[in-house]
């Protein structure tokens, strides 16, 4: 890969910036300035230098954020706050997107990515990512009703897949699902007349959300980057 291609996916410079930086001597290669803009460099065990900083090359962004409740999956709208309201422009500027949306009073886990593949990958209902959500709903379910929960409901001519249902409380529990059909909790519950009162993800995949408050994000580690990604082969 050419060093302005390098520094300018790295959204550290543009090929002009680098063209002009490259004059200056203020782009360094294993820590010797470079002569052309052009120079190829090797993304993984290159040091890039700009202007005085070490350039790690990062070819996705991986973030996951503790969704509070208020804020739509979406990456733009003209109304509501969105998740990427919350982030930093640090991670904006690789124009994340949501892998996966919870809806607008969903907390908790979200991952964002701009690995598009990945996220496709990772949603496929082939691929059976399990995400596990914490609820409440008005009323003490049946065991009737958790056994028709975990067999598959109607939720309006799609009947869901097999799924686990663990209450922890008359009325609280957890259900993990491998598939992700719009609102689809909430009209599984309505499918056996409950109603969900509170929901939050607790787990995509191997990801938790850990000590992350609310509202807060944090990068994917290098090893559960690597995890992730070998879900996706
Ligand atoms: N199911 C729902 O009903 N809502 C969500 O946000 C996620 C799963």
């Amino acid at each position: 890969m050419r060093i302005d291609k390098f520094l300018s996916e790295c959204k550290v410079a543009t090929r002009s910036e680098t063209a002009k930086a490259v004059r200056r001597g203020a782009v360094l290669l294993d820590g010797v300035p470079v002569k052309r803009a052009d120079t190829p460099v090797d993304p993984e065990t290159s040091v890039v230098t700009y202007c005085g900083e070490v350039v790690n090359y990062r070819r996705y962004t991986y973030v996951i954020l503790n969704k509070p409740d208020g804020y739509v999956s979406a990456t733009e709208d003209k109304r509501e706050k969105t998740v990427l309201d919350l982030l930093d422009e640090e991670v904006t500027k690789f124009e994340v997107f949501p892998c996966g949306r919870l809806d607008k009073n969903t907390l908790g886990l979200m991952l964002l990515t701009n690995n598009g593949p990945l996220a496709h990958t990772l949603l496929s209902p082939k691929r059976h990512v399990e995400k596990v959500y914490r609820f409440e709903c008005a009323k003490a379910p049946s065991e009737g009703d958790i056994e028709a929960l975990q067999n598959g409901v109607d939720i309006g001519g799609y009947v869901t897949k097999p799924c686990t249902v663990k209450m922890t409380g008359d009325t609280s529990g957890e259900i993990t699902l491998s598939e992700g059909k719009y609102h689809q909790i909430k009209l599984m519950f309505e499918a056996v007349e409950n109603r969900i009162l509170y929901l939050e993800r607790i787990r995509f995949a191997f990801l938790t959300l850990g000590d992350l408050e609310r509202g807060e994000w944090r990068y994917l580690t290098e090893e559960e980057i690597k995890k992730l990604e070998g879900l996706g082969k």
